[in-house]
């Protein structure tokens, strides 16, 4: 088989660049490990830019984001007994963003690249790059006992952190930074009414806690908890009760629980990897970056990794063009690097750090004291919230 561009990875990076290639008159074929109910199995982001949701809209698939999609121009911070709400409507000249799953979001990239006749293989096992800096590079893979070549220009690899692309760079050659929280999120959706209309971030003594939703009917929440809790000693209850525990009263007061239908445990990792190309390579999403989910950039991030590779590849085969290309890796990182920072300043100022001396347990009360007494600080933190320009 041959194609433009072999994209490895079948979630929302990968399919976001096939179908806006496709648009394009560029050829892909994704090749994705999972099953696509397993893909769509997954429960993750919910918060999305307006320059993500405007890529969906090129895209040919923003239309039930769009319609189903909730506009959000604010979401509010509990803290010692507060509830103060930031307001991204004011502080960023009336931007704001759109609360929509990332299941849906990926649910409607499927469908379009169906629509579209696009190639996505799933159940690729196996997946193998090579002769990346021949020119000529190509991709293997097994579909059952059958083995196959795809011969491509480019490869992308957007086959998240567990993927194989960000392997395929030598170990001489690729530079990776990494931080580890001490705890992870314990996240649960259920099928009842968001207790809050925005989202809450809660910093407690127990531990962080955040309010999230889906839908008016569909709820996500998260608390903090340690590395070391396991699934099995989380019942729905002892979930509910602890995160009752870390909500100011007025609002546990109108907490509706109810069964899980999904429950899960993440540990948090900031993590990048440099550079985001190798030859005919090219890393977009969490294959090259992984943040914490407190500032809601993970999505985010790869959307910007896709808009570059979009414009770079586009540029390439109609203009002959290669400065995309590249400048690719710097330019990507410089805002990988940003959503980092945002992430990891979000992360530090919400959680509790067991290991804190007293000294930084006053920082982070200070540092959100400081927040909400300075419009500059609020515009500061609007900004990377709503999504920092491509
Ligand atoms: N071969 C083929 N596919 C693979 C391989 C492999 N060796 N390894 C992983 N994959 C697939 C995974 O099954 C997954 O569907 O690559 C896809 C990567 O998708 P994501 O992990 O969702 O990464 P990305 O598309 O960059 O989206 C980033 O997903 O994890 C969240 O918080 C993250 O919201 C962010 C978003
Ligand atoms: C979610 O709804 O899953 C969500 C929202 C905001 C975050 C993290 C997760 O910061």
């Amino acid at each position: 088989m041959r194609t433009q561009v072999c994209i490895v990875g079948g979630g929302p990076s990968g399919l976001l660049l096939s179908q806006l290639l496709h648009l394009k008159g560029i050829d892909t074929v994704v090749l994705e490990r999972q099953s696509r109910d397993y893909v769509l199995g997954r429960i993750r982001a919910g918060v999305l830019e307006h320059g993500f949701a405007a890529l969906m809209r090129e895209a040919q698939c923003g239309e039930r984001m769009d319609r189903e999609g909730e506009i959000h121009e604010g979401f509010l911070i509990a803290h010692g007994g507060k509830l103060d709400r930031v307001d991204l409507h004011k502080y960023t000249g009336g931007s704001s963003v759109i609360v929509y799953g990332q299941t849906e979001l990926t649910r409607d990239l499927y469908e379009a690249r169906e629509r579209m006749g696009g190639k996505v293989v799933h159940g690729a096992e196996g997946v193998a790059l090579h002769e990346l800096k021949s020119g000529q590079p190509y991709v293997t893979y097994r579909q059952g006992d059958e083995s196959f070549r795809i011969d491509c220009d480019y490869v992308v690899g957007a086959d998240g952190f567990h993927g194989v692309s960000r392997k395929s760079i030598p170990r001489d050659v690729l530079r990776e930074y990494e931080r580890v929280y001490p705890f992870g999120w314990l996240g649960v959706l259920s099928r009842t009414k968001p207790v809050s209309p925005e989202l809450i971030y809660a910093k407690h003594e127990r531990g962080f806690a955040l309010c999230s939703l889906r839908s008016q009917v569909l709820s996500r929440y998260y608390i903090q908890v340690p590395l070391t809790d396991q699934l099995e000693d989380w019942s729905d209850d002892a979930f509910w009760a602890e995160l009752t525990r870390r909500l100011p009263s007025e609002v546990a007061a109108s907490l509706v629980t109810g069964p899980s239908i999904e429950k899960s445990i993440a540990p948090l990792r900031s993590f990048v990897a440099e550079p985001m190309r190798y030859g005919n390579l090219f890393l977009a999403g969490d294959a090259a970056h992984i943040v914490p989910p407190t500032g809601a950039r993970g999505l985010n991030s790869a959307a910007s990794d896709i808009y570059y590779l979009y414009h770079a590849l586009t540029d390439h085969y109609r203009a002959g063009d290669d400065a995309g290309l590249e400048d690719y890796s710097r330019k990507a990182l410089s805002r990988v690097w940003k959503a980092q920072r945002f992430s990891w300043w979000m992360t530090s100022m919400l959680h509790r750090f067991p290991d804190n001396l007293p000294y930084e347990d006053r920082l982070q009360d200070t540092e959100l004291a400081y927040l909400f007494s300075s419009d500059n600080a609020q515009a500061a933190l609007a900004e990377n919230y709503v999504g920092l320009p491509f």
